[in-house]
């Protein structure tokens, strides 16, 4: 199982968007997913389980107990509307966990830990986890201790530039000494607008002084309303306005990050 962060210190850069819509394009190339939601807004819990939300028991705090669980942890793993997507839910219950876990030693790894003892490889192929716009946290360094992949989603904006820098400087950190074998798939461009001409030449110089272009993946995910649409109707873009400009975009990108994966070997 090849587990994916989409990881940003900033919010609103689309981390849980683009986290809902590889889902879904996994899931359509016939992969099976299980997506692990570590942000308390619970967006992506709520896209994939809608109202079914409301009855969740145990979720994704389960994989933070200092003795795992198994039986406990497959409980706590709900079956989605989609098939082949299935996910471990954020609930109330992960900030008091957080507390916990920052007490412990070793706290930092109780993710790939538990991910590790559970056997997931058998039953899935891909793990997209989606966290909270944080630079620091128990459930960001747990991520990251855990994933293989890190896939940085950002906007051509000066706060989102900020932010990169910010992100790469902790995902270096990371690689020194956390997860040495974490690989930086790439920086996406997302919320992509032409008219924007003055913010996106002086991002695309920041982005290549900073000897960064090799990062960014050749397809960039446009602005456009039909997004937000989908999000509030709890639908996705790629399986729901197929048609739309903003579809073929993801399904380029995906195509993109599926041969950097294969290049790097994994
Ligand atoms: N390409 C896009 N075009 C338009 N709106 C977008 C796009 N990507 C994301 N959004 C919207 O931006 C907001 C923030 O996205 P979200 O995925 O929640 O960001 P994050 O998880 O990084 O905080 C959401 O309302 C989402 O629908
Ligand atoms: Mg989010």
């Amino acid at each position: 199982m090849k587990k994916i962060l989409c990881f940003n210190s900033k919010g609103g850069v689309g981390k849980t968007t683009i986290a809902k819509e590889l889902a879904m394009l996994w899931r359509r190339a016939d992969q099976r997913v299980l997506c692990i939601d570590l942000d308390g807004q619970r967006n992506l819990s709520r896209h994939f389980l809608q109202d079914e939300i409301d009855n969740v028991e145990s979720g994704v705090e389960v994989l933070f107990d200092r003795k795992v669980d198994i039986a406990k942890v497959k409980q706590s793993i709900y079956a989605t509307c989609y098939s082949n997507i299935d996910i471990l839910p954020a609930t109330d219950a992960l900030a008091q966990k957080g507390a916990e876990i920052a007490q412990v030693p070793g706290g930092q790894v109780f993710l790939k830990r538990a991910l590790q003892s559970c056997g997931f490889d058998e039953s899935y192929d891909i793990c997209i986890i989606d966290v909270p716009p944080t630079l620091i946290g128990m459930f960001l360094f747990n991520a990251l201790a855990a994933c293989d992949f890190v896939l940085i989603p950002m906007e051509l904006s000066q706060n989102s530039m900020d932010g990169l820098l910010d992100t790469m400087e902790i995902l270096h950190e990371v690689q020194d000494i956390l997860n040495p074998d974490l690989q930086i798939l790439g920086i996406l461009i997302n919320k992509y607008s032409a008219a924007t001409t003055v913010a996106n030449t002086t991002i695309a110089q920041q982005l290549a002084e900073a000897g960064y272009n090799d990062l960014i993946f050749k397809s960039r995910i446009r602005q456009a309303t039909v997004v937000v649409q989908a999000e509030n109707a709890r639908a996705s873009v790629v399986e729901d306005v197929s048609g739309s400009n903003v579809a073929s975009d993801l399904v380029l990108f995906f195509a993109e990050l599926r041969s950097r994966i294969e290049e790097n070997g994994k």
